[in-house]
């Protein structure tokens, strides 16, 4: 079941509500994180424990080991991860008892992920912990290149720390980072390898987006309020935009952003990810296979895209050096670790429809890219406009389709754009806005995506992960893309200078309907 619970005082009094008060049942367990000297286990997964575990949601005991090759102490492990809360956790600043008290239960295995002797050592330092639970409750966390993720899980199984299957009182699971997979082929190769040694429901596939409070609360706004859910179809919307857009460019990441580009990197994963939320069916139940199960119908009716659809549905862009918020920023052909002649894409702006009852002809944008003029993610339902009599008639194309934006990242929140009267003796019309703001509305209670994701897989609970048949219909969507543009260099009309909203291509993408993109804007 997903986590939702509403407490009766909250809906007494909606302003007491308190996420704090929400809380799942965990079992005592282990983290084991390979790749434990990496950035994400440095910036994200250590002080996203940390963060639970001062909100006390850890399951006590619990232990957390950081599995890596370079020689290290437990000490030495604890005073770097140390060195990394400071700078990356969220709450300022650090509580020293707290931490100190928390990386008691953090230790160090030192191994190479190709040597059979390193688990035997890892399965001994378990044992040394005493508690069954700690022993054999295991999430092995797995933030290493994909190209590893088979040879670990074999490893672990060899050494009997992983058991494929359900067994007596004890869980073992396995959670996986993207890229899963370069495209369908290698997604299944991957999955046929893992499901060797762990069923499918011990595979938990991290999309960081399904992480993250707003995300989440798309289908709590969908589904928990009769008043939109009725407007949610073709018969009132006109189309739909999703915007992720970065204001950084790939900086250190060109050698991976080389093999991956804009469509591996965000549209196969965050952005499908959120197009299903925002147009799938009511799931039958809260139970993880049947929000899945939707969400993999919805992607699987997406309308193919033929070769001939391409020029007309799908854009690519890359940056040129240009300027954003007052700093020069380099071409990505010149950034470290990229190719000089590279046709990497890091803008990507598509238009799908979705072919079923509910959306059939009704215009689904997405976009993404790096060095556009801000970071903000954002859908945003613009409505029908009304028949062309009274105000319609006057206006035209001036007066404002009715919308509503939910903000997904920075300055969370949902808005309602409709028309309203000037105050006046003349009759004039702007369009008006009602606003939902998290911080408002809920304080400061920004958990890190990461937070919530650990704490689900801990506790088992799989909705906000990607099951097997999501990664690979996804994968099936982006592969058609990839091969068009295979061998087809970069034109003129595809590149945008840093700073800009993209190419201009991607204007046109929606000029052919009559729509033009709603930029987010900084508030
Ligand atoms: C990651 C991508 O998955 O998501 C990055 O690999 C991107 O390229 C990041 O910058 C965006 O995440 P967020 O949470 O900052 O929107």
């Amino acid at each position: 079941m997903m986590n939702l619970m509403v407490m009766n005082e909250y809906l007494e009094d909606p302003a007491a509500a308190n996420p704090d008060e929400v809380r799942k049942s965990v079992d005592p367990c282990t983290v084991v994180i390979f790749g434990a000297s990496g950035d994400l286990t440095f910036r994200k997964l250590i002080p996203a424990l940390y963060h639970l575990f001062s909100e006390t949601q850890m399951p006590a005991p619990f232990r957390v080991v950081g599995f890596a090759r370079r020689e290290k102490s437990d000490d030495s492990w604890r005073a770097e991860l140390k060195e990394g809360i400071h700078a990356f956790s969220r709450t300022k600043a650090v509580d020293e008892a707290q931490w100190a008290a928390f990386a008691a239960n953090v230790h160090y295995c030192q191994g190479d992920i190709d040597d059979a002797q390193a688990y035997q050592r890892l399965a001994a330092q378990l044992s040394g912990f005493g508690d069954e639970r700690l022993r054999r409750n295991l999430l092995f966390y797995l933030a290493i290149s994909p190209t590893q993720f088979a040879a670990v899980v074999a490893h672990l199984a060899d050494a009997k720390l992983l058991t494929k299957g359900q067994q007596d009182s004890f869980w073992q699971r396995v959670v996986v980072e993207k890229p899963f997979g370069q495209d369908l082929v290698s997604a299944q190769k991957l999955n046929g390898d893992l499901l060797r040694f762990v069923d499918e429901r011990q595979i938990f596939r991290i999309d960081h987006y399904l992480g993250k409070e707003t995300v989440q609360n798309i289908l709590i706004f969908r589904f928990s309020n009769a008043i939109f859910e009725q407007l949610w179809s073709r018969q009132s919307v006109d189309h739909v935009q999703i915007t992720v857009s970065e204001n950084l460019g790939v900086g250190t990441r060109g050698g991976y952003y080389e093999e991956a580009g804009a469509l591996r990197d965000m549209v196969q994963n965050h952005l499908l990810q959120v197009l299903s939320l925002v147009a799938m069916e009511p799931p039958a139940a809260l139970e993880p296979e049947s929000v899945r199960d939707e969400k993999v119908k919805l992607l699987k009716s997406i309308q193919p895209l033929r070769p001939a659809d391409m020029l007309k549905q799908v854009v690519r862009g890359q940056y040129l050096a240009g300027e954003v918020d007052g700093q020069t920023r380099p071409g990505y052909r010149r950034e470290p670790k990229v190719d000089p002649r590279s046709n990497v894409e890091t803008y990507v702006a598509l238009k799908l429809f979705i072919d079923n009852w509910r959306w059939s002809g009704v215009p689904f944008y997405l976009r993404t890219g790096k060095n556009l003029p801000l970071s903000a993610s954002e859908v945003r339902v613009e409505f029908r406009p009304t028949p062309s009599v009274l105000f319609a008639a006057q206006l035209g194309t001036k007066l404002d389709a009715n919308a509503i934006t939910l903000r997904l990242q920075p300055n969370e929140g949902i808005s309602l754009r409709f028309n309203g009267k000037i105050p006046g003796s003349t009759m004039r019309l702007r369009p008006v806005r009602m606003h939902f703001g998290y911080d408002s509305e809920f304080g400061a209670y920004t958990p890190e995506a990461y937070e919530r994701l650990l704490l689900e897989a801990m506790a088992g609970e799989a909705t906000l992960f990607i099951r097997r048949d999501e990664v690979e219909t996804a994968w099936k969507i982006v592969d058609s893309i990839r091969r068009f543009w295979e061998g087809r260099p970069l034109t003129d009309r595809e590149f945008y200078p840093a700073g800009f909203w993209g190419p201009i291509a991607s204007d046109d993408l929606l000029a052919a309907a009559g729509h033009s993109w709603r930029n987010p804007q900084k508030t």
